[in-house]
């Protein structure tokens, strides 16, 4: 049995343009993406057996960012739920398997995917995109394949839209469905931002926010180009990006979630510089100074959360821009060994 390890990251969107629907059921899209530094892990082994498995490990995120995720069973059982043909995670190794069997044989191409998942299901940060950009890394090296990363972003296109943007990492602009990408500026790994981020009990569906986005007759009929947000990248590579946030599915999500507005506003409360809804929600993402900020808006949301104020789940801190999927020389020793 041979095996191999990747990670990708999770995203933000520091903007996020919507036009109307198209005839694909698509909304063209113009989107700055950001990698944090949240990321999903993959380990994918060969297996005798024909077909793909799947274990998927949830954990918690450490409270104020400080120390290692928790394994939670909760979460597990929940994620133990997902039907393996809409697992992301199987839909990427299942895109690439053809390739397995091409290089090595169609009886050879069994593997055994356990999917170490940190960011939560249905919250706006790309963790499904960021388990099929980590398993398309991981069966790439696994198999010996030799795509490159434009191939695998490529490929990753056919997955999700967000797909690609978890593939490349650090910071770029999506246009089409938000999947069609170009360098908004390369990217040393390290914290340019920090976020203080709240996550929600209960997730929110992008088609529901979507279809709510539509039903409240939103969708700008023009979208300005990428190229006039890699012209002024400095307004998003430098600290004062929070004076650039815009995301159209902030009112769609909103108006599903009213009690958000408040999570935002208690951030801004404690010192964030700005707050936002990533994506299409119902994550907070909260822009802070310093990772020691942003740990205080996370210990104001906890106190909220402890009396009862707020429904979340959990809050974190985090950085970016982090680098795109990459092999891994082994797991992290918070998951070594885990649901193997
Ligand atoms: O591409 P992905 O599967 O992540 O998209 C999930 C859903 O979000 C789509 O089925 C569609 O309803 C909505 N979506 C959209 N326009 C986009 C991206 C996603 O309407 N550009």
């Amino acid at each position: 049995m041979r095996k191999a390890v990747a990670s990708a990251p999770g995203k933000v969107n520091l903007v996020l343009r919507s036009g109307a629907q198209g005839d694909d059921g698509y909304h063209q899209l113009l989107s700055v993406f950001e990698a944090v530094s949240l990321r999903e892990y993959v380990l994918a082994r060969t297996r005798r057996a024909p077909g793909i498995g799947v274990t998927t490990i949830g954990y918690r995120l450490p409270e104020f960012g400080r120390g290692n995720p928790e394994p939670s069973e909760e979460l597990t059982k929940e994620y133990s739920r997902i039907p393996s043909e809409e697992h992301l995670a199987v839909r990427a190794a299942k895109v690439l398997q053809p390739l397995v069997a091409a290089k090595w044989g169609p009886t050879a191409s069994g593997m055994e995917l356990t999917v170490h998942k940190t960011i939560p299901a249905a919250g706006g940060m790309a963790g499904g995109s960021a388990d099929a950009a980590a398993t398309l890394v991981a069966v790439n090296e696994l198999w010996e394949l030799g795509l490159t990363r434009d191939q695998l972003e490529s490929v990753g296109r056919t997955l999700g839209a967000d797909v690609p943007a978890c593939v490349r990492g650090g910071w770029s602009v999506g246009e089409g469905r938000g999947d069609v990408l170009e360098e908004l500026a390369p990217v040393d790994a390290g914290p340019a931002h920090w976020w203080a981020l709240a996550f929600s009990k209960e997730g929110l569906s992008t088609p529901a926010v979507f279809n709510q986005f539509d039903l409240m007759g939103l969708g700008s009929s023009q979208l300005p180009p990428a190229a006039d947000y890699v012209a002024a990248k400095s307004s998003f590579t430098g600290p004062r990006v929070g004076e650039f946030f815009e995301n159209d599915l902030a009112a769609p999500a909103l108006a599903l979630r009213p009690d958000l507005q408040k999570v935002g506003e208690s951030a801004a409360g404690a010192g964030a510089l700005a707050w936002m809804i990533s994506g299409s929600g119902p994550t907070i993402a909260a822009l802070a100074e310093s990772p020691e900020r942003a740990a205080q808006i996370c210990e104001t949301w906890e106190a909220e959360r402890r009396a009862g104020e707020n429904s979340l789940l959990g809050e974190s801190v985090a950085w970016g821009p982090d680098v795109g999927a990459r092999v891994e020389e082994d797991l992290p020793e918070w998951a070594a060994g885990r649901g193997e």
